[in-house]
């Protein structure tokens, strides 16, 4: 036997289960928008996704937006961030998460996560708070629940408001209870590899009536529900959806509860069948937590299981035998130039670590059949027992 990559053959060779999914319903929801002849954002189909999100939510309220980007903007704003204020936000995230604390007027001020979960440390955001900080952002890494509870404590000893940047994490709870309504607001992506997607879109959800009014007057041109076309009450901009992604997410909405069960069930039968074969460690499941969706599945490489091999070695192999495994982030986001120098001698080890040693699994894999998680952790086992003939190559860090 030899690895792929040396010219053996592949552990697998046809793809996994492809994403997005659609049928039918989406076809159908597309024409009916079409033939309708109102394709914008006042379609009614827009109204009828804001209502089922909130109710799958338990949320009172739901704004629908343009994407992830700008519903973590508008709920950045809506909860009162303006210039100059901190708010406080983990650097092992996409960029989206830090750049529209900027979009909204805020300083992003960066604190480690957490190791067990690669969520942001609700000791290291204690540890950051200052006088000028407004907010904390806590990111839902991978679908993975923040310590909600926790946050929602602190940010309310220090009289912080709690944005959740649910991007990951479409109806996953915690402690009973949905992510987005622990916090003063949650937002949603609906981007194209995202849990449900409409290609691009958004979403924010919030209990308060207040936050939900300055979101929808943000994303409507600084207009008021009800009130005339031409008459604009605050600032605001054209964020809205429109009728063919709402109709599209509403079909999307649906499936998702089958789809976050079978991939938690192969990601318990992974994690079972990881117990086995060294080499790649997730963080524990955590009783806490429900409806876990499994967007990303983040593990821990341990380069002394594959002989000392750096990980970017190990992925491409692994890549050569047909299993995606990605390396995480190449760098946590404060290293990025969008920033210049502002956090150049900011070190955070845990990020700096998760960065280094990280890797990922996408969704599509989770998918599909126990047999798709057997290949992939036939693969893994493969690569271990022969990482003695590997090349050294590394693989560039990609997408989900
Ligand atoms: C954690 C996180 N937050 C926010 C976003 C931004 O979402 P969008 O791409 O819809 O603007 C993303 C998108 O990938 C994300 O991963």
């Amino acid at each position: 036997m030899e690895l792929a990559i040396n010219g053996g053959t592949p552990v697998r060779t046809r793809p996994f289960t492809p994403w997005p999914q659609y049928g039918r319903p989406e076809e159908e929801a597309l024409l009916s928008v079409l033939h309708s002849r109102a394709w914008g954002g006042y379609h009614p189909a827009v109204k009828e996704l804001e209502q089922s999100f909130a109710q799958f939510h338990e949320a009172p309220h739901a704004v629908s937006c343009a994407n992830g980007t700008v519903a973590l903007e508008t709920a950045l704003r809506a909860v009162g961030v303006g210039p100059g204020d901190e708010v406080i936000v983990p650097p092992f995230t996409f960029v989206a998460s830090a750049t529209a604390i900027l979009l909204a007027g805020g300083v992003p001020v960066f604190a480690d996560i957490d190791p067990a979960t690669f969520n942001l440390s609700v000791a290291a955001a204690e540890a950051a708070i200052t006088p000028r900080t407004r907010a904390i952002v806590a990111v839902h890494f991978g679908g993975r629940p923040a310590e909600l509870d926790a946050f929602q404590a602190l940010a309310r000893k220090h009289g912080l408001a709690l944005v959740e940047d649910a991007a990951h994490a479409h109806g996953a709870r915690w402690m009973g209870k949905p992510v987005g309504v622990w916090g003063d607001a949650g937002s949603f992506s609906f981007q194209e590899f995202k849990l449900m997607t409409a290609g691009e879109g958004g979403m924010i959800v919030t209990t308060s009536n207040e936050i939900a009014d300055r979101c929808w007057a943000y994303c409507n041109q600084g207009r008021r529900r009800g009130a005339g076309w031409f008459e604009h009450y605050t600032l605001g901009t054209n964020y809205r959806l429109s009728g063919f992604q709402a109709a599209v997410l509403c079909a999307q909405l649906r499936r998702l509860p089958e789809q976050t069960r079978t991939r938690a069930a192969n990601a318990a039968y992974l994690r079972e069948r990881l117990r086995q074969v060294p080499g790649l460690r997730v963080p524990e499941d955590d009783p806490r937590i429900e409806n876990q969706p499994h967007y990303l599945t983040t593990f821990w490489y341990d380069a002394e299981a594959f002989g000392g091999q750096p990980r970017g070695a190990v992925l491409a192999a692994l890549q050569a035998e047909g299993i995606p495994f990605k390396p995480s982030y190449p760098h946590p986001l404060y290293r990025n130039p969008v920033f210049g120098e502002a956090y150049a001698r900011l070190n955070l080890p845990v990020s700096e670590r998760a960065c280094r040693e990280g890797v990922w699994l996408g969704q599509s894999p989770l998918l599909g059949e126990r047999s798709d998680i057997d290949d992939v952790v036939e693969a893994l086992d493969k690569v271990r027992r022969m990482a003695g003939t590997l090349p050294v190559r590394e693989v560039v860090a990609g997408g989900a």
